[in-house]
């Protein structure tokens, strides 16, 4: 025995509230060709460069062809069955033979279609010709086997909407969508679909079953939507293609929703919209927490005048009334329209996502006041930015105190050993501010050791319930074969799905999350003292996308005060990072004179450099030449320490001054400092660990990780539990670089066993890398 916890389940602590949710957004295909359960792609011949280079309104669609006809097919906008659909498909077949038409090619490797499920096929259709025309829909093989039909027979000149069933008799996961005319025919054809019948909870214009099973699995608290960037990047004007995230564009009949350009360079169909976010969120329990744009668009700096912001904020009144109103609100009454009279019970609304300038924060204040006063029990979240720290950051806690947000939303992508350096990071925090959303956090990676290192970050979380209101994992979907951003929380391609060790994390975390968290105090479970490494190794410099003249570079040891000329040097844009010098002094300032001669963006300087995949790195003039920041990259993985906005002008010298200090580092360009950071020491705790009740049945849930090599027995007493206790333990140990996959999706995944204790002391030992869930209950309560 080598510790021991002490719970005390009589006086629950902080309330857990909501903390534990989900982040989705239409990003690695997640809506479309993910959890959007439409199975054509381009249904409404709209992909267009705008959204790929490689987009046309083809896209996905191919001719087929039968001996002896050919078919034409041209993409016509002058009458089309709605504007917000502009192109059609008009196919027409001539020749003498079998027939012809177009198939569609799905998505990943095409229809993934079993045997004896149904299929159900809508399109729009429109026979400019006097005889009426039989379209034949068939589920095929590659090969031309068929797998099921059916015959539509289009007679009329007006659009009109045509529907059927098809029902395939043989499994293939590379199925095609093959709608073909006899000879000598043609029609005009739209927004072709194909949803299968068993989608969740049998919705119509429903979600993929076995993906959004995964998702009610976890039991969220919540779930936010939108996105991430999709909600903020576009252009002003809600008619726009390229328009920002619209709510009112993504509700109503489907086929009358605009399709729109996605910042992850494809197309949004919108067929998941904002009714059918928060039905989603309804059935899985989950309450919902939209994010509206703020009219301003950080990616490409476009940004509504202060005085026309009025439809934006009214978008957001308006959402509220959607949501909340009853049926003599317009809105509300639109909602019940839509099938849904009661209200979806929204509690939560985000204004921005991750915005970085000013520009944000002079709007926020607008849409924050409209808001409060129409609504002030909303609670409202302002935004700190992408970075875990820096100016940017500081801006957006700054404007969320003066402004009194309810809650901030954090963002941080980083390396484990960044997060196993901050567990720490928000007992610091003050109860006085607005709590903490962490919108999106991920360690970069889906091994094991990632969810690990994740799962006793997210005791830090816990432990700091009375500053945290909200965390979720981010992104939560990639399709394996459309790919924008890794890792993600689950995986799939058109017919399997596995959730990746993250996955499971997070589900433990959701499922035993309790209501309140309990006192838990440990005794022989203290850390070693450890000294911290200097930040020591070469100093390189590099352009960033530039050619760049570093002249008068030395390096001053700040503790003797020696001083080492390095002289000048000129970098080619595209050059490897030029070596400069070596250094193992702990105490040292460079300073040079940076020049960019030619290029787009800044300079970099490495130091602390052991290899490429280990370093420390300052960019100025990063990020489209709009910032600066300071990273620190380990075995690979990139750690964001601090960013500040800074912008180069090419042919100016720049007085460049980077001190180290320990693990302190300042970086001030010609005499102004921007950016100051403790890169933390990373110190593994013995063990992680943290109690809650779940007032419902009365549980204890006592959650521990042990990240080191070595197993760790512990004895535990529970204070105020008396009588025998019976439960389960969920426990997940493997090994660091264990992961999951498609064909492997249940290799890391929770143990459940059962549990019974007596007394309220009980031993248990806890396996080298693992995380254990114990919940407990009174025997006489279960
Ligand atoms: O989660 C992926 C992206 O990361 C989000 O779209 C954005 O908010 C963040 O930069």
């Amino acid at each position: 025995m080598i510790g021991k916890l002490n719970i005390n389940k009589s006086t629950p602590l902080d309330s857990l509230g909501d903390m534990f949710g989900i982040f989705f957004e239409d990003i690695n295909h997640a809506a479309d060709g993910g959890l959007y359960a439409e199975m054509v792609q381009n249904r409404s011949f709209e992909y267009a460069p705008i959204d790929n280079p490689v987009y046309h309104f083809l896209y996905a669609w191919e001719k087929v062809e039968h001996a002896g006809c050919k078919v034409e097919l041209t993409i016509e906008e002058t009458d089309p069955f709605h504007k917000n659909n502009p192109n059609y498909l008009v196919m027409s077949v001539t020749g003498s033979g079998k027939g012809a038409g177009i198939k569609n090619l799905g998505y990943n490797s095409g229809f993934a279609v079993e045997k004896g499920c149904n299929y159900k096929f809508t399109c729009y259709a429109r026979n400019d010709r006097k005889t009426p025309v039989t379209l034949t829909v068939t589920l095929e093989g590659d090969n031309g086997a068929i797998y099921g039909v059916q015959q539509i027979d289009v007679f009329k000149s007006a659009w009109q909407k045509y529907e059927g069933e098809l029902t395939a008799d043989k499994t293939d996961y590379s199925a095609r969508l093959v709608l073909a005319l006899p000879k000598e025919a043609s029609i005009a054809l739209d927004f072709v679909s194909l949803f299968p019948e068993k989608t969740f909870l049998s919705r119509s214009n429903g979600l993929r079953a076995d993906i959004a099973q995964f998702l009610m699995d976890m039991k969220p608290r919540f779930m936010r939507f939108p996105g991430g960037c999709v909600t903020h990047d576009g252009s002003l004007n809600d008619q726009d293609r390229d328009s920002m995230y619209r709510w009112k564009n993504t509700i109503g009949l489907v086929e009358e929703r605009p399709v729109k350009r996605s910042n992850w360079m494809y197309n949004q169909s919108l067929g998941l919209g904002y009714f059918e976010y928060f039905q989603f969120c309804e059935d899985i329990g989950a309450k919902p927490l939209p994010v509206l744009p703020a009219g301003y668009d950080p990616h490409h700096q476009r940004m509504v005048p202060i005085d026309e912001l009025g439809p934006w904020i009214q978008d957001a009144l308006d959402l509220i009334e959607f949501a909340n109103g009853d049926n003599t609100t317009r809105w509300g009454e639109i909602r019940t329209k839509l099938g849904h009279s009661e209200p979806f019970g929204l509690e939560y609304i985000g204004i921005g996502n991750e915005e970085v300038g000013e520009p944000f924060f002079e709007r926020y204040p607008y849409f924050h006041k409209a808001i409060k006063k129409k609504y002030p029990d909303i609670k409202i979240i302002n935004t700190s930015g992408p970075n875990a720290a820096g100016s940017e950051f500081e801006r957006g806690w700054k404007c969320a105190r003066e402004q009194g947000s309810d809650l901030v939303d954090e963002h941080y992508y980083q390396a484990p050993e960044w997060f196993i350096a901050n567990h720490y990071r928000y007992d610091e925090y003050s109860p006085e501010d607005p709590k903490v959303f962490l919108g999106e956090y991920a360690t970069w990676g889906n091994t094991w050791y990632n969810a690990l290192v994740e799962a006793s970050y997210m005791i830090g979380l816990e432990r700091n319930a009375r500053v945290i209101g909200l965390a979720c994992y981010a992104p939560m979907f990639a399709n394996v074969d459309y790919v924008n951003w890794r890792p993600n929380l689950i995986w799939f391609d058109n017919h399997r799905v596995f959730g990746t060790p993250n996955y499971y994390v997070q589900k433990l975390f959701m499922n035993h999350q309790g209501t309140c968290r309990l006192d838990i105090k440990a005794e022989g479970l203290e850390s070693q003292p450890i000294t911290a490494e200097a930040i020591t190794g070469q100093i390189l410099l590099q352009g960033y996308e530039s050619k760049c003249k570093f002249t008068q570079v030395k390096i001053k040891n700040d503790d003797t005060g020696e001083e080492i000329l390095l002289g000048d040097f000129v970098v080619e844009e595209g050059d490897e990072p030029m070596f400069a010098a070596v250094t193992n002094w702990e105490n040292y300032t460079l300073n040079c004179i940076a020049e960019e001669i030619t290029g787009e963006k800044g300079f970099q300087i490495y130091f602390g450099w052991k290899d490429k995949e280990n370093h420390f790195r300052w960019t100025i003039g990063g990020w489209q030449n709009y910032d600066m920041f300071l990273a620190h990259r380990v075995d690979g993985r990139n750690s964001d320490l601090s960013q500040g906005l800074f912008r180069v002008e090419k042919g100016r010298g720049y007085e460049l001054s980077l001190r180290v200090k320990g693990r302190y580092i300042t970086a001030a360009v010609d005499d102004e400092e921007h950016l100051m950071i403790e890169d933390k020491q990373v110190i593994t705790q013995p063990l992680y660990y943290a109690a809650s009740i779940d007032e419902e049945d009365g549980s204890v849930i006592i959650k521990v990780v042990n990240l080191k090599q070595d197993d760790v027995s512990l004895e535990i007493t529970i204070n105020g539990a008396a009588g025998r206790m019976n439960g389960r333990v969920f426990e997940m140990a493997y090994q660091p670089e264990e992961e999951n996959s498609l064909d492997h999706p249940e290799n890391v995944v929770p143990i459940e066993g059962e549990i019974s204790i007596y007394g309220n002391r009980f031993s248990f030992t806890f396996q080298p890398m693992s995380l254990t869930i114990l919940r407990l209950t009174d025997e006489k309560k279960i």
